[in-house]
Parts: structure tokens; sequence; C-alpha cells
């Protein structure tokens, strides 16, 4: 430990290292702070819940025959309810942890895992230096200690490796679990609950015929981002959830490393949106599919009573025009949709095509493939009627934006080998004065993935292609989205399925479009990322920090 502590100080000198104007912008790093660097348990903090996380290699029985080695996270509760830990043994999703909003909670991150790793809290508020930024990036038989209360509404929020450069490899080994803050305002509410309250996580993944993870890093996969030919749910094939015949609340997460999904069920039921990331929304909204990108979330209520025992109903991926070109259909190095779906290797399940879920194995992204499958397997007595009200939300106003004439503009952009957010790469020490934002305002954020720029290529010849686009720190509000018409036609596949309403932590910004959004930067100084979710972007560096000031 003591050695960590000294990597993290050099880390953080290294910051300091800079000229004497900038080291006044770091007014975080006084000495003291840099020693208590969150990588040791501080004696002032009585944590409600203290919970230990620990990384190691397994070995998990995810399918018949030979056992899946993976990047395990194992948790273990400390002190409080047991229930704030739900370890999933065979898989390799990490365990779900469930809080309570006020609660005070030292997670104690153990890393045995041959690499330097760090955990993020996503979508949670909480100081610069709890963050999980990749510059706390633990060794191996290091710790890394957590102390936070949360500030959270409750919400349906979610954790990850974010170490630098390896993200995606981590997150697709194993590293990422599920985080459920709960509040008295949500449990007031008549929602499904208990066993009628199903969280799950979406990702794609890739075994051999060892049962093994393949991760494929070639140029074009990263340029794309991992796409995987068979979907888990909780990090678990053929997954299929049994339900009684009564109203569910359905949260679901995109883990996937790249992939898009557009969802909706296969019997022509309007998805009823009720939350996305940050919570529930005011109202349930009403949609015929919808858009669930990486890092995002969304809760649904489904009734599912008065359907006979034994229907099966899916909840499929429809398809979608996924990299759009506008007036140049066909063209360019990402032309049309699948390219990477269509690799060479195909996964030993997918050759055998006995699932019968999806189309041989071969899962282009914007294909049409089913997600999960729900099967009605009990009847039970219930009269379950969705609230019509849920929550209230104060929409946030340009006019009280900081800099409301003056919005922040990100520009996306996809060269060869490089992701880049206004022209720039991802570095560690490297906060431009663009990157400063006064802590305790509002401000506007626009993100252009080639709305400004030309017909389908957007600035020097870029690749169109979606960025789901994440900020670290406090959830914010969608303002508006705009599309450059260039592009409209392939927009039109998707335009119906955003949620945009409620709070936010990571918006889908699609071809063409400019997203703008309104951003609190309240209560907590210090560095804040923000990034494309596109695991293989962001590790691509499609990721920069925010100094909040
Ligand atoms: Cu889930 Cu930096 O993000
Ligand atoms: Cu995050
Ligand atoms: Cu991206």
């Amino acid at each position: 430990m003591p050695n960590t502590i000294n990597i993290q100080r050099r880390k953080l000198l290294k910051y300091a290292g800079l000229t004497a104007a900038m080291a006044a912008a770091y007014p975080f790093l006084s000495y003291a702070e840099s020693m208590a660097m969150g990588n040791q348990a501080s004696k002032d903090f009585d944590p409600d819940v203290e919970i230990e996380l620990t990384q190691e290699v397994a070995h998990v029985p995810i399918f018949k025959g030979p056992e899946t080695r993976i990047w395990k996270v194992s948790g273990k509760v400390l002190k409080g309810p047991e229930a704030a830990i739900e370890n999933h043994a065979a898989s390799y999703i990490a365990p779900t942890i469930r809080l309570q909003k006020g609660q005070k909670v030292r997670i104690i991150l153990k890393n045995n895992l041959p690499a330097q790793s760090i955990l993020h809290w996503h979508g949670l508020h909480v100081p610069s230096k709890m963050d999980g930024n990749p510059m706390y990036a633990v060794d191996q038989g290091q710790a890394f200690v957590y102390e936070f209360t949360i500030l959270n509404r409750a919400g349906f929020y979610w954790y990850h490796a974010h170490t630098h450069s390896v993200t995606a490899k981590q997150v697709y080994s194993g590293l990422a679990g599920l985080f459920i803050v709960s509040d008295a305002e949500e449990q007031a509410l008549d929602l499904p609950k208990g066993e009628y309250d199903v969280a799950l996580a979406i990702q794609d993944r890739s075994f051999d015929n060892q049962n093994q993870l393949h991760y494929n890093n070639h140029m074009m996969q990263r340029m794309q981002g991992f796409l995987g030919d068979q979907i888990m749910i909780n990090g678990q094939p053929d997954y299929i959830l049994p339900v009684a015949t009564r109203a569910y609340r359905l949260r679901l997460l995109n883990g996937s490393n790249s992939r898009i999904y557009k969802l909706a069920w296969d019997d022509g039921t309007p998805m009823t949106v009720i939350g996305v990331d940050g919570g529930l929304l005011e109202h349930p909204e009403q949609h015929a599919y919808m858009m669930l990108a990486p890092g995002e979330r969304r809760e649904i209520w489904v009734d599912f009573s008065g359907k006979p025992v034994g229907t099966e109903l899916n909840l499929r991926s429809l398809p979608f025009e996924s990299s759009m070109h506008g007036g140049m259909h066909g063209g360019g190095m990402m032309g049309g949709r699948g390219m990477m779906g269509r690799r060479g290797m195909m996964g030993r399940r997918g050759m055998m095509g006995g699932r019968g879920m999806m189309s041989g194995g071969d899962l282009p992204l914007g294909g049409d493939y089913a997600v999960l499958k729900v099967k009605v397997s009990r009847q039970v007595q219930a009269q379950d009627k969705l609230p019509e009200r849920l929550t209230t939300i104060k929409p946030l106003r340009l006019q009280d934006a900081a800099n409301a004439d003056n919005p922040r503009n990100i520009l996306l952009s996809m060269r060869h080998m490089s992701a880049l957010l206004n022209g720039r790469s991802y570095a560690m020490d490297d906060v431009r004065p663009d990157e400063i934002i006064p802590v305790n305002t509002l401000q506007v954020i626009t993100f252009d993935n080639g709305f400004s720029g030309g017909m389908g290529m957007g600035m020097g010849g870029m690749m169109a292609m979606p960025h789901p686009m994440h900020i670290h720190g406090e959830q914010f509000q969608v303002l508006r989205r705009e599309i450059n018409p260039g592009f409209r036609s392939g927009h039109e596949s998707v335009a119906a399925g955003f949620v945009d309403s409620g709070w936010k932590d990571t918006v889908l910004v699609m071809p063409g479009e400019k997203v703008t959004i309104l951003k609190p930067f309240n209560d907590y100084t210090g560095i804040f990322m923000y990034h494309c979710h596109n695991l293989e972007h962001e590790d691509m560096g499609m990721m920069r920090d925010f100094l909040i000031k």
C-alpha cells in the first residue's frame, strides 16, 4: 500500500508539475490531499455500508464443457445490509450493488489481476478522486479505497473498469456490474418490486470452441468497435426470463462494448418507458421501439397479465441504418451496415446454429435478431396499474447556463486509426483552457457528429459513425437534437427510438447529428472525464478530461 500511494502521488505530482498558473488551476492538489488519495480508508469516515470487491482471474461454468476463464469481481459486505451485494456465480458479470440514496459507502477494491485496473461508478455524482479516473489505477496486489455518499436519486447505474487504453478489454473480460440506487420517493410509488423488478445487462460476446472469450482487436474491429456473435444477458447465454401474469419493471443496461440496439417487443406491444440513465421519467412514454447505446440504461414497464402460461415473447433488435453516408450510400470505408458483423470467425454456437435465436450467429450492427426471451410461466392474480406520474423533473433552462451564448462544442471525428474529440486524443495530464469549467455552474454543451461538416464525411474525410457520448459526474438533460439534412434518410430508421427526456449521463449522437445538452457541474472540483462510450473508440483516444475548478 505505501507503494501505491507513492505511485499515485507521482502521478499527481506530474499534474502539479505544470506552470505555476496551471498549478493554481489544481487546488485539489494540496500535499494533504494527495496523501489522502482515496486509496486508504480514512478514520473520520464512518460508512453505513462497507463493501469489499476483489478482482481476480477465475474459471466459471458459463457453458457445458470447459469453464470460461474470466476476470472475476467478487463482492462481500463488511458492514451493512447483506442485500447490498448480489454475486453472480455462473457468469462473468460483476456483483450487483444495491444502495440507498444518502448512504455513506466505503468500497475496498482489491486488485489481484495480473494487470493495472480501476473501477468507475458510471452515472454517480462522486468526488473526483472517487470517480475511478485512469490515473488512479492500482497494480496487482494493491487496493484502492473509495469513500463517498450516495447523492444520486433512485436509478439504474452501473460500474466498470476504466483503465488507460484497456477499458474495452477489461470490461469484456468481466469487469462490469450493475449498481442500483433506491430512495424514499421511489419506494412510495406503486411500481413492481422485489422479484418483479428485474435488472438485466445486455452484452455481446464471442466464444471460441473451447468456451473461451474471444476478443478481436483488428484495426477494422477497433474502428467500428467490438461486435460479438452472441447476446448475453447478465453474463449468461440463451437467457430466458420466466415471468408471472402481472406487471414487471425491467431495467435494461447496454453494457456492450460498441453494439447499439433498437429494441422492440416482437408481438408489436409498444415499449412503455418509465426511466432512463438517471432514474424515473416524469411520465411513462410509449415508443414503438427504443434505441439503446453502450452505457445507456432504460427502464420499461410491461404487463404480462392476460397472456396464457407458455406464451413466449421476444425483445428484438430491429434493423436500422448504422453507418450513414448522407447521399453516398454504399461508398466509403465503412460502406453499408454490418460490414464488421460478417467476420471470418464465427462462434461455435453460431456455426451450429442450434440456439434458434440468432440468425446463424452472425449479428451485424443494425441487423435483426432476438435479444431477450421472456416466457410466461406462472399464473398469478394481479391488478397492476402504471402510475401516470412517476416523479417531478425540473427542466433545466438554457438561460440559466453560464455559457448560454457560447456553447462548448465538442466535435466528434474519426480518421484512420484515431477517434478524436475536438481533434484531440486522450492524454492523462492535458487539460486545455476550453476544458476548464467553473464549479457550481450549468453549462450548455453540444456534441457535433458531422452536423456542421459535409455530406456524410465530416471534417477532412472522417467517417460518420454513431457515438454514445458520456460525461462523468452529475446527470444532464438533453435540450435538442438536430440533423444535417444530408443524413435524413438513414436517420429515419432510428429517430423514433430516442428517449431524450429525464436525466441522462450518456446520449447517442448519430451520424449527421448535433445534440445539445444542459449539464450542471455542482459540488465537486477536480478532473472528470467525457468520452465516447463505444469502448474501442474510448481506448483509441476518444476521451478527454474536464477540470472543474
Ligand atoms: Cu461508463 Cu467513463 O464511463
Ligand atoms: Cu461514467
Ligand atoms: Cu465513438
